[in-house]
């Protein structure tokens, strides 16, 4: 099977988050009613906005090495964490030492396809699996749409804010799972007790480690754990022709093109009926039309 044409996902939908300038490597952005400038590998170009704008950001971060840790400056009183809102969902951002503010905007499009398909879908409670889930922001937008959602992070702390994000969002009695397990034992302990979902979300770092010192090694492991999304989804092999469901997939920061990720995906769900969009993701400017790239991604459903 070829892979479709690309498409290129275009974060639009934030009123609480905005990318005001990227460039020399760098990008600034405005998170609620803060101003921050991070790293930012793709920015080649150069910046469009004044000195004076980059200077003037609330926190700036300086990485110390190749691993996302860092250092944030602060030019001023910064509270611990602040509310956001992404449509009718409200969480916290908050700086961490890995140079992110706790969500990734540019991951709105999926939130917004997931929740389509959910609402879509006639009668029965519908199952989400969220693997390598963070703080929670893709598990609460499924269990908003009225998913039954199973939600796997290896980082105790990491579940620690996406549980804050549960209340903050006001779905304390939404029926989630928080499981802190490494992602691909999971799966694997999942298959073997015979569990399906009816949709996958997958967000693998390049390298992490599971709470019992597993190794994540994204191009190690990455094509073993599709297909063990593609078996965990009602998807098999004597039905996929019929197959309803969805899988959202996408990577950052490798050497990896969309099309390798699209085809290792499509080869996983051969055969199966529906629809796939693969391409990359980017977040628009504020203020001119260029857009940052952020990631790759492929996506199913049926
Ligand atoms: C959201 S992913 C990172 C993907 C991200 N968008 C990026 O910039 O690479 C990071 C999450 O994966 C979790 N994680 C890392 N290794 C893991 C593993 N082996 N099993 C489950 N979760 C893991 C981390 O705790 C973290 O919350």
């Amino acid at each position: 099977m070829t892979a479709p044409a690309p498409k290129i996902l275009v974060a639009d939908d934030w009123q609480d988050y905005r990318l005001l300038d990227s460039g020399n490597g760098g990008k600034l952005e405005q998170v609620g009613p803060y101003h921050f400038v991070r790293p930012e590998p793709q920015a080649l170009w150069s910046p469009q906005a004044p000195a004076r704008d980059w200077d003037g950001a609330d926190a700036i971060f300086s990485p110390a090495d190749d691993d996302e840790a860092g250092r944030w400056r602060f030019n001023g009183e910064l509270p611990p964490t602040w509310t956001l809102r992404w449509d009718d969902l409200k969480f916290q951002s908050r700086p961490t030492p890995f140079r992110h503010l706790a969500f990734f905007p540019e991951h709105s499009v999926h939130w917004r396809y997931a929740r389509e398909w959910l609402r879509g879908r006639k009668g029965g409670h519908p199952e989400v699996l969220n693997l390598f889930g963070y703080t929670g922001l893709a598990s609460l937008a499924c269990a908003s749409a009225g998913a039954k959602v199973t939600h796997v992070d290896a980082s105790k702390k990491a579940i620690g804010f996406a549980r804050d994000n549960q209340q903050e969002a006001g779905l304390a009695q939404a029926p989630i799972r928080w499981i802190c397990d490494d992602a691909l034992s999971f799966v694997k302990r999942e298959i073997r007790r015979g569990r399906r979902y009816d949709g996958v979300i997958l967000d693998p770092p390049k390298f992490g480690r599971g709470p019992n010192g597993e190794t994540w090694q994204l191009e190690g492991g990455l094509a073993e754990l599709i297909d063990a999304c593609q078996t965990l989804l009602r998807v098999e092999p004597a039905q996929r022709g019929s197959a309803r469901g969805f899988f959202i997939a996408t990577v950052y920061a490798v050497r990896l093109s969309y099309l390798a990720l699209a085809q290792t995906a499509q080869q996983a769900f051969e055969g199966a009926a529906g629809e796939w969009e693969v391409g990359e993701m980017a977040l628009p400017h504020a203020n001119d039309p260029r857009v940052l790239p952020t990631a790759i991604y492929a996506r199913w459903r049926s």
